[in-house]
């Protein structure tokens, strides 16, 4: 009887175990990504011409053939201090301004929100 119920917590252990690598696991693999390897990220949607194509219309950091429809984007933290609007600019350009001729990424669905994330991190990042 002692035997068979140490062998029932023996089992019972070793299914703790694999129960919490099953529960670690995925928690580890899904890490924050460094700021680096987002703003890399970001960087590369933002000059993707299939993508966000911003170099269409901004002159971005070293970007090649940049178009002058919209306004620079530099010094980025000064003017969005807080990240959360620069967002949401992104996101929709039409809720500041009805008539922007810049593509609403986000309430379009024209980027995920996890793109939006790695580009505005870029973007705030110039
Ligand atoms: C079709 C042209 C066009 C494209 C493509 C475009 N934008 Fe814009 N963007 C504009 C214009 C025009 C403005 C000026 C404000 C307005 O009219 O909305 C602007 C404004 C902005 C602003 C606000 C700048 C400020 O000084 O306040 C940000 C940030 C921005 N764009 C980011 C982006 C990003 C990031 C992309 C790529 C995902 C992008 N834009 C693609 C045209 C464009």
């Amino acid at each position: 009887m002692t035997k068979t119920f140490r062998s029932l917590a023996a089992v019972a252990g070793t299914l703790a175990l694999v129960t919490g690598t099953l529960l670690v696991t995925p928690a580890v693999g899904a890490a924050e990504e460094d700021a680096a390897t987002r703003i890399a990220k970001g960087k590369a949607i933002a000059y993707g011409r299939t993508q966000g194509n911003c170099l269409a219309c901004h002159m971005i950091e070293d970007g090649e053939s940049p178009g002058n429809l919209g306004p620079p984007l530099i010094a980025m933290k000064a003017r969005y201090p807080d990240r959360d609007k620069l967002r949401a600019q992104i996101w929709d350009p039409t809720a500041a301004n009805p008539e922007s001729a810049m593509v609403p990424f986000g309430k379009y669905q024209v980027l995920t929100e996890k793109e939006i994330d790695y580009l505005t991190d870029y973007i705030w990042s110039l």
